[in-house]
């Protein structure tokens, strides 16, 4: 599954394994200990980088920076970062840094590149360059590196398009005393669970408000947590909905269009909780951004009904469904795979410049979607409607058991003829596969661009023309008599922000995969990207319209490690980005499921306010995000993406704040106390702390 990456990943892999590398000297041939020794680190094992995937094959090629050549060096796309182990052997590190140009990137302006390089030993900074852009020269470096235990090259990317930032180290040496220098990875953590146990009395968490369409289908699942069994009650539910005492489901026909305030009782051997929950009906769905499961990077390929089913399940007894996940969505593969002699054979006329598969085939993109998959039958029936592949033998049933646990179900289709892992999509059929979607009983689409582009090959489409597929499957998905959440994915192309609301989205990814990993250290520099990236979007993202930075990559078969699990989860929440996990459901061990379902990290993301978080504060590796939440009080997480324990502060006037603060740190649901004028903490590697602060009263205890 790892081998499989959207469509502009695999384009750019395409143009970047044109070139081969060619090494200097290898690292076996050094000479012995006790002699002075020149070391290229490209012949360093640099599957120990971690780099953001786009477009950063961990490469030792030739390079180019500002039209100079360099025969030898490595390049990583930041944020990037590679150790090396040199055990007080080495005497210096020299290179030439710059930002390479050597890559026509596809879609992506190189010029917006701007990277701050770093050389860091043994918990500090030893050199430190400027903001490097397209425009800098090769800048040298050379660095005193004697005594060094464990030397660091670090690029942290200081821009939005992080796809441009590909950091070049040309030439790059170490000079040691014949010692072998060795390529490492990171110490990881010991995983500490930060988040109490919850109480076994009842807990309402969030979300605590709720839209749908009026005469639409109604169903929602009240996130409490505590012992079962639990009983519920609900006062001043609308005329068409009901709530079942015993389940805590509400649902029924949504009423006409309000604002319905509710309140909620629920009630266990061991006490009682109530609140109200806000019931919108109207044309605006999706509130608060989704919370779920995506199975892509669980089961990729190979995914089948009984899968989504026992996900579903885990979804209920692991206790999430308790914190507000309720989508079980299947990803690509669910349909016919039909390989390469697939034509569209349907009416092409609604658009403005139709192609026939076949044609698009033709185009100078030469990816072909593979051979067809034997016993999957006919792509579509006689009329045209999408088949499901014998793995899923009956959708109404599977979504039919997914509504009755209190959850809902999402699919997934392309608007181009082939989905990203060569299934049918839904090209020139929009209509017909949105109404087979809702006959289903789908309650989210996850629309993924893959190979649409293949309609202008090799040009690419204007902002008009990507606009397009969305505003046709939007328009086919109103007309459903059901709620069915759009979520668009094409991995950011055309600031997709700036379109994506008034297209129908309620939620658009901004990068691209994650989860499209290259060496074994990735995931991380990935998240960080795509997350930073975010910084400037908030005015795009509100109630209804998400910006979406993809799945959350947790938990085992992903190499987080605790801290970076949760800086993940603090960035999402702080982001307002969906919530949608990955990982395998029946396999969630209990740091992981303590880093989804901590109710107080998330109100952050699922509060009404909708209010996604700024940067607020950026120093070097030290970064500070903030977002106002609807009470008035705000969440600050203080980040260190850097590669030692480091203090990050902030001042209250950086947040606007002019009185004392009370402070809570919300992994730990714990009181900090009241703070006069800033709040420094030690962070971690890659860790982060999250705080709720509010103005603190005169009653309140100072610090
Ligand atoms: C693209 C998307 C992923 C996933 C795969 C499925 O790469 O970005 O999230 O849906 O396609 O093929």
């Amino acid at each position: 599954m790892m081998k499989h990456t959207s469509c502009i990943a695999r384009i750019i892999v395409l143009i970047l394994c044109m070139f081969t590398p060619g090494l200097a000297l290898s690292a076996d041939e050094t000479q012995p200990p006790g002699n002075k020794t020149v070391i290229p680190v490209s012949s360093l094992d640099l599957n120990q980088m971690s780099l953001t995937f786009i477009p950063g094959v961990p490469m030792k090629r030739p390079l180019r920076i500002q039209g100079q050549n360099f025969a030898d060096g490595i390049w990583m796309c930041a944020h990037g970062f590679l150790h090396i182990q040199l055990d007080g052997h080495g005497s210096k590190f020299t290179a030439k840094v710059g930002i390479d140009d050597s890559i026509p990137l596809h879609m992506t302006d190189m010029k917006q590149a701007a990277v701050v390089f770093y050389v860091q030993g043994d918990g500090r900074d030893l050199w430190k360059s400027p903001v490097m852009t397209p425009d800098s020269p090769p800048l040298p470096v050379s660095v005193d590196i004697s005594g060094i235990n464990k030397l660091v090259l670090l690029a942290l990317p200081i821009n939005r398009n992080y796809a441009a930032n590909i950091a070049d180290w040309a030439e790059a040496q170490l000079e040691t005393d014949g010692y072998q220098p060795k390529a490492v990875s990171p110490e990881r953590e010991a995983g500490e669970i930060l988040t109490p146990a919850p109480p076994q009395a009842p807990r309402i968490n969030a979300p605590r408000i709720y839209g749908a369409r009026p005469g639409h289908p109604f169903q929602f699942l009240l996130p409490v947590s505590g012992e079962r069994p639990m009983q519920y009650k609900a006062k001043g539910l609308p005329k068409g909905l009901a709530l079942d005492a015993a389940t805590g489901v509400i649902s029924g026909t949504a009423p006409k269009a309000g604002a319905y305030k509710v309140k909620i009782i629920a009630k266990n051997s061991l006490g009682k909780d109530s609140n109200t929950l806000r019931v919108v009906i109207g044309d605006t769905i999706s509130l608060t951004p989704p919370m779920g499961f995506n199975d892509w990077y669980s089961y990729g390929m190979e995914v089948n009904e009984d899968d989504m089913l026992n996900c579903a399940r885990a979804m209920i007894d692991s206790g999430m469904s308790q914190y507000g996940y309720s989508y079980i969505g299947i990803d690509d593969a669910w349909m016919v795979k039909p390989g390469q002699d697939y034509e569209v054979l349907a009416d092409d006329s609604h658009y403005a410049d139709p192609k026939t598969f076949k044609e698009m085939m033709n185009t100078t993109y030469k990816l072909v979607p593979g051979e067809a998959e034997p016993g999957h039958g006919k792509p579509r029936d006689e009329q045209g409607r999408i088949n499901s592949n014998p793995k899923f033998p009956d959708m109404k049933a599977m979504t039919d058991q997914i509504h009755a646990m209190g959850l809902k179900a999402g699919i997934y289709s392309s608007p181009g003829p082939i989905t990203c892992a060569g299934f049918v999509g839904s090209y020139l059929y929009e209509d017909q596969d949105a109404q087979r979607f809702a006959e289903w009983g789908f309650d989210l689409l996850k629309y993924d661009w893959c190979y649409y582009g293949w309609r202008w090959a090799p040009e690419l489409p204007s902002s008009d023309q990507m606009k397009e597929p969305f505003i046709r499957m939007n328009e086919a998905l109103k007309k459903q008599p059901r709620d069915i959440l759009f979520n668009l994915c094409q991995y950011g192309l055309g600031d997709i922000w700036e379109w994506g609301e008034p297209v129908g989205g309620h939620s658009w990814r901004t990068g691209n995969d994650i989860g499209a990993v290259i060496t074994g250290n990735s995931y991380y520099s990935n998240m960080v990207s795509v997350a930073l990236s975010e910084n400037g979007l908030d005015k795009w993202a509100g109630p209804g319209h998400w910006n979406d930075p993809d799945y959350l990559l947790i938990g085992k078969r992903f190499n987080v490690s605790p801290n970076e699990a949760y800086s993940y989860m603090s960035f999402w929440s702080l982001l307002c980005a969906p919530l949608i996990y990955s990982g395998r459901m029946d396999q969630l061990d209990e740091f992981t499921l303590n880093v989804l379902c901590n109710s107080e990290v998330l109100e952050v993301n699922q509060d009404p306010l909708g209010q996604q978080a700024k940067v607020i504060k950026r120093e070097d590796y030290r970064c500070v995000l903030a977002k106002d939440m609807e009470d008035g009080s705000t969440a600050v997480g203080l980040f260190n993406i850097g590669e030692f324990e480091t203090t990050v502060r902030i001042n209250w006037k950086d947040l606007g704040f002019k009185g004392p603060m009370k402070v809570r740190d919300l992994w730990r649901q714990q009181d900090l106390g009241v703070f006069e004028h800033e709040f420094e903490k030690t962070v971690p590697r890659h860790g982060v702390f999250l705080l709720r602060l509010s103005p603190a009263s005169s009653s309140d205890k100072k610090e």
